[in-house]
């Protein structure tokens, strides 16, 4: 959370630092700032409670030829968001600037022992507290700001990537993380900085990714050099070719983020499986499955980590890897497995899913599943994150950058990937018959066609949201593989229009929501007909004699729902263990629009982030 930019070069560094900006907001915006320092010398500093567009317009005044800058959007741990509390600090003698993205744990032992050497402190946050603490030591010792920068953070506990910048010595920015991600763009005779490559891609394909515990003096003119912040010892740039382009990460005509991701799905799908999925020969090729299929096959159980919508995708895994597999399998929050001392052994595989590959809740998880044996495998989209290094292998997603903080294609492209996972290690095991696994792999290859039809419902999900966008509540049922999407789909709709709702599996009614029904009541009901579709037309029943208002994700030509309904949303034919990747698709969407109509901002919900990197 926080997204940091920062520009040494040539350049002017305003229109850098603010694009940079703007392409980070989905890391969190409830305040932003910028610093520039300008070749007469002057420090310039504008902050602001909201958006980068409220900085652009309070930041006139500072605009100038500057080619050094610095600029955050936040994301607020430590202090409300306000003006004062936005980044970039500075220090009391007002020499260096910093911009922070993490939570330092041990602020207030420092803080006062910093007051008690008669600093000051104008806001309530921790990062206040680091560049106070850098200038102490900087000037108790007389050091050099990177070196300054090295003792302060080894007096430090928590997580951060940071830039601090000195006036007294102004051709250089001297970056550091732990635990939050941070990128140096390489290009002639400039550096730029940030929490990922989106604000440099169109200057520069040449990228450096710190590691943690990493730090490095950026400075003009001169090769970088990175350092091991606990031992001083260096370590060899490796500058990593980035592959995204411009057009990736802009919004290509749709009017959000979001609904473009939909959109995206059938295309993604298929680079998800693309080269990897050969269904004539009945072939599937995942390297860091083919490298490791013997853990796989000698496990005891696979232990699923994950957060949020990933967490969901884990679960729709759960129902598929023991369907095709037999391998038992269990799926855990990351952030109740990390502290609750879990039983885990050599025999178990542990598989970590993140969009981001940063959620500090499972970065954590799979350090402690790393601690007692497991072996750790990633299902991640972003390539090179910190959680797809942290694990012993993987498999990338290949969704592409998601911006809007709902999460829509990572989740369809993880279940891919997992799908994948379960056939492959279905034919070694030979737990599926040759005619069902061929029958599989088939139905995958045309599942982008599907998710495609899929999203043509997009205009009638406009108009039942229409007819729902004032409900205070809503209820999401599904049973079997869209129990799963059942909990997804009630995600979507509280997280970006801010409506209560609800999943469960559709037979737990009666053992207690099924009191919430009355005539005021939306429940949207998952009845594909592959599935329990029986069981769950008799709990649509029991909805429909309360009088509740029924939304049914039916398959096309479906007449026994569709009797019963208020509203049904038809959808493409697939097999029960494929349909989560076609029932979603009209739940994104419907809570896509009841949220536009609601005027909420459905790319940057309030309270939210797309990147978790506190826990
Ligand atoms: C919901 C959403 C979040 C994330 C969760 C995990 O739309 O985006 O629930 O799924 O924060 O994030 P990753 O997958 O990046 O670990």
């Amino acid at each position: 959370m926080c997204g940091i930019v920062g520009y040494i070069g040539h350049r002017e560094a305003y229109p850098i630092v603010i694009k940079g900006l703007k392409r980070l907001e989905y890391r969190g915006y409830d305040s932003a700032g910028i610093m520039l320092f300008d070749k007469e010398g002057d420090l310039k500093i504008s902050k602001t409670k909201g958006k980068v567009a409220d900085l652009e317009e309070k930041s006139k005044e500072i605009i100038s030829a500057a080619t050094i800058g610095m600029g955050h959007t936040r994301w607020a741990t430590h202090g409300v968001p306000n003006d004062v509390n936005s980044h970039p600090h500075l220090s009391n003698s007002g020499n260096l600037a910093i911009i922070h993205n993490g939570i330092i744990e041990n602020y207030e032992p420092l803080k006062k022992e910093l007051i008690k050497r008669g600093y000051t402190f104008t806001s309530d946050t921790d990062t206040e507290v680091l560049v106070n603490l850098i200038e102490d030591v900087k000037k108790k010792d007389n050091l050099k700001l990177g070196k300054a920068v090295q003792v302060a953070l080894n007096q430090v506990v928590g997580a951060y990537a940071i830039c601090v910048f000195d006036r007294e010595k102004p051709d250089e920015i001297v970056v550091a993380r732990l635990g939050s991600p941070l990128a140096i763009g390489v290009g002639k005779d400039e550096f730029f900085i940030a929490s990922d490559a989106s604000p440099f891609i169109e200057y520069t394909s040449n990228a450096i990714y710190l590691e943690d515990e990493e730090m490095a003096v950026v400075r003009l003119h001169k090769p970088l050099k990175i350092r091991k912040i606990k031992d001083d010892s260096l370590v060899d740039p490796y500058i990593q070719e980035l592959k995204m382009n411009l057009e990736q990460i802009e919004k290509g005509g749709y009017e959000h983020f979001m609904l473009k991701e939909i959109y995206e799905q059938p295309n993604v799908i298929k680079d998800t499986y693309r080269g990897r999925l050969h269904a004539n020969e009945g072939i599937i090729q995942m390297a860091g499955v083919e490298d490791n299929l013997e853990k796989f096959l000698n496990a005891d159980r696979i232990l699923i980590v994950a957060c949020g919508t990933s967490w969901h995708a884990g679960l729709v895994a759960e129902y598929v890897f023991e369907e095709f597999t037999r391998i038992p399998v269990e799926v855990e929050y990351a952030s109740e497995f990390r502290y609750r001392n879990p039983i885990i052994s050599s025999k178990d595989v542990v598989v970590a899913i993140s969009q981001s590959g940063e959620t500090a809740d499972t970065l954590a998880a799979i350090k402690l599943a790393k601690e007692k044996g497991a072996f750790v495998f990633g299902v991640c989209n972003v390539v090179g994150s910190s959680i797809s290094r942290e694990t012993h292998a993987g498999a990338y997603t290949h969704a592409g950058p998601e911006i809007g903080v709902a999460s829509t294609k990572a989740f369809t492209t993880q279940i891919t990937v997992l799908t994948m996972i379960a056939l492959r290690l279905s034919k070694a095991k030979g737990t599926l018959s040759n005619s069902d696994y061929f029958r599989y792999l088939q139905e995958l290859e045309i599942i982008p066609e599907k998710v495609q039809e899929a999203l043509m419902t997009n205009e009638h999900a406009k108009e039942i949201a229409e007819k729902f966008k004032n409900s205070t509540n809503c209820l999401y049922l599904g049973r079997g593989y869209n129990f799963p999407v059942a909990l997804e789909g009630a995600l979507k709709l509280k997280e970006i229009s801010y409506i209560h709702a609800e999943g469960y599996p559709a037979a737990e009614m009666k053992h207690g929501p099924i009191a919430l029904i009355d005539e005021q009541m939306p429940v949207i009901v998952i009845a594909p007909k592959q599935g329990h579709y029986d069981k769950v037309v008799s709990n649509i029943q029991e909805i429909k004699s309360r009088s509740g208002k029924i939304i049914a994700i039916v398959t096309k030509g479906d007449t026994q729902v569709k009797e019963l309904s208020d509203h049904i949303i038809e959808i493409p034919e697939t097999s029960d263990a494929l349909s989560p990747l076609i029932t979603t698709i009209p739940l994104q969407l419907l809570s896509y629009h009841i949220a536009v109509l609601r005027g909420c901002n459905v790319d940057q919900p309030r309270n939210l982030a797309k990147s978790v990197t506190v826990e």
